[in-house]
């Protein structure tokens, strides 16, 4: 049986954790592979919402397998309080049922503190990081400074290599950033804490997934942020710290090449952003509100992490069709589609302009969006409510003609497509 990997194809928040969460009813093993808990994926059953930071949103399914991948940064104090608000919800969170790569790289409060002093020393040209400590847990990751979750296998050489990090850590904070300095012993305290709870659920995740695909067992790996948050095929600078595009699967699960299945790449049906950086299809007019949402549903376009509005735009195949490349995307989920129910106009980016040239494909990639205009195709609105639309013959025309658009445009077929938060408010396309 092969990985079937889940991307987000735009800047995060796509809708991938209710995506996962309806491909896991198929899976036994669910493994998120990248980035921690600056991800918020939402899972909506019934009456009951779940907000996903770093365990894998098919966990709510019972008889799957969630896993925490090498590619991953893991602040244990997250961890512990979302497996409690999981229990909470009586979903089983057990060492049966959750393993923690020990090559998993963890965030402490120095990485947080790092997060938010190099974010003011950024000034104006701040990334509007989700203050997580992603950053900083990366960059000690590649600077071979980093503590792996294997740390919490040998209690006895614990203290030495969190005191280590924090000196380390404090010297960064008090010479390069006149911020104060952390006190190294209640968090070593806290770290031997973490580590009496956590060491029974890291494992050998590479090995535990190898033989489970070998057995023929279905892996869905579930990626967090997005692929224009990628931090080498990105709009860098303003990118995350991890690899979110699915050659980041392999990478942070651990896994070959020869394995792959199907890439789902999930896009919202327009496009938004948190934080900085370009966005060349961004709104601001009654559109934007009418995209964004008030506040007043829970679906509407402010961060599960941070709470920040997002910011909106129209859906941009320039990008997406880059999305696809980099990925390689087999198919794509649209979500939210009944969000565009209402409007009068829809638009539909299909290339750029930019000194009289015309452009459907990035010259220099997304790091240069700069200078582009986009060129839009129009497509007339919808008033219908799509919420209740369960099959292609529910939706109305104009909506089918937008769907066939995008996949004419892309190139790969739209095989789901949502119109609500609900597990249920799902078309699937056949
Ligand atoms: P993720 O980070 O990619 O998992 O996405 P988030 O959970 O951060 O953001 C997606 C938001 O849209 C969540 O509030 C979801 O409940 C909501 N959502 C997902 N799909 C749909 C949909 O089809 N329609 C509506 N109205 N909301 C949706
Ligand atoms: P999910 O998995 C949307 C953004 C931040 C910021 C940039 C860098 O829910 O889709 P970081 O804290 O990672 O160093 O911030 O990346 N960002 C996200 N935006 N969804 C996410 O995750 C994000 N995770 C990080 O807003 O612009
Ligand atoms: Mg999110």
């Amino acid at each position: 049986m092969p990985l079937d990997i889940v991307i987000g194809a735009q800047w995060g928040d796509e809708g991938k954790g209710r995506m996962v969460d309806l491909l896991a009813s198929q899976a036994d093993y669910v493994a998120r592979y990248n980035g921690g808990d600056n991800a918020g994926h939402t899972v909506t059953v019934g009456e009951q919402t779940f907000k996903l930071h770093l365990i894998p949103s098919g966990i709510i399914h019972s008889h799957t397998i969630g896993v925490l991948g090498s590619g991953m940064v893991v602040n244990p104090a997250t961890l512990l309080e979302e497996m409690e608000r999981l229990r909470a919800a009586d979903v089983e969170i057990t060492p049966r049922r959750l393993r923690i790569a020990f090559g998993a790289h963890l965030i402490t409060p120095a990485h947080r503190a790092l997060d938010a002093a190099q974010e003011a020393a950024r000034g104006k040209g701040k990334i509007g990081t989700t203050l997580r400590g992603i950053g900083p847990a990366y960059t000690d990751k590649v600077s071979r400074h980093g503590l792996r979750a294997e740390i919490f296998l040998d209690p006895a050489s614990l203290p030495e290599k969190v005191e280590a990090h924090l000196a380390r850590a404090n010297r960064l904070l008090t010479r390069l950033y006149t911020a104060e300095p952390l006190d190294p012993a209640p968090i070593v305290e806290q770290f031997r804490a973490y580590a009496e709870t956590l060491r029974p659920y890291i494992g050998d995740i590479s090995s535990l997934l190898h033989t489970a695909l070998r057995k023929g067992k279905r892996v869905l790996a579930e990626g967090a942020q997005g692929t224009l948050l990628d931090l080498d095929q990105g709009t860098y600078p303003f990118v995350t710290s991890s690899t979110p595009i699915a050659p980041g699967a392999l990478t942070g699960l651990g896994l070959g090449v020869g394995c792959v299945g199907r890439v789902i790449g999930v896009t919202k049906a327009f496009q938004t952003r948190v934080g900085a950086g370009p966005f060349p299809t961004e709104v601001e007019d009654s559109t934007a509100e009418h995209l964004r949402g008030t506040g007043a549903n829970p679906w509407d376009e402010f961060g599960t992490t941070t709470g920040r509005p997002r910011r909106v735009g129209w859906l941009d195949l320039v990008l997406l069709r880059y999305a696809l490349r980099v990925n390689g995307v087999t198919e794509l989920a649209l979500t939210k589609l009944d969000v565009l129910s209402g409007l009068e106009r829809i638009r539909l980016c299909t290339a750029y302009r930019r000194d009289g040239e015309t452009f459907t494909d990035l010259p220099f990639g997304p790091g240069s969006l700069e200078g582009f205009e986009p060129v839009y195709q129009d497509f007339p609105g919808w008033q219908e409510d799509l919420r209740a639309a369960r099959r292609w013959e529910d939706l109305p025309d104009a909506a089918c003609d937008y769907i066939l658009h995008i996949e004419d445009q892309m190139g790969v077929p739209v095989t789901l497509v949502s119109v609500g938060p609900e597990r249920e408010q799902v078309v699937e396309i056949v």
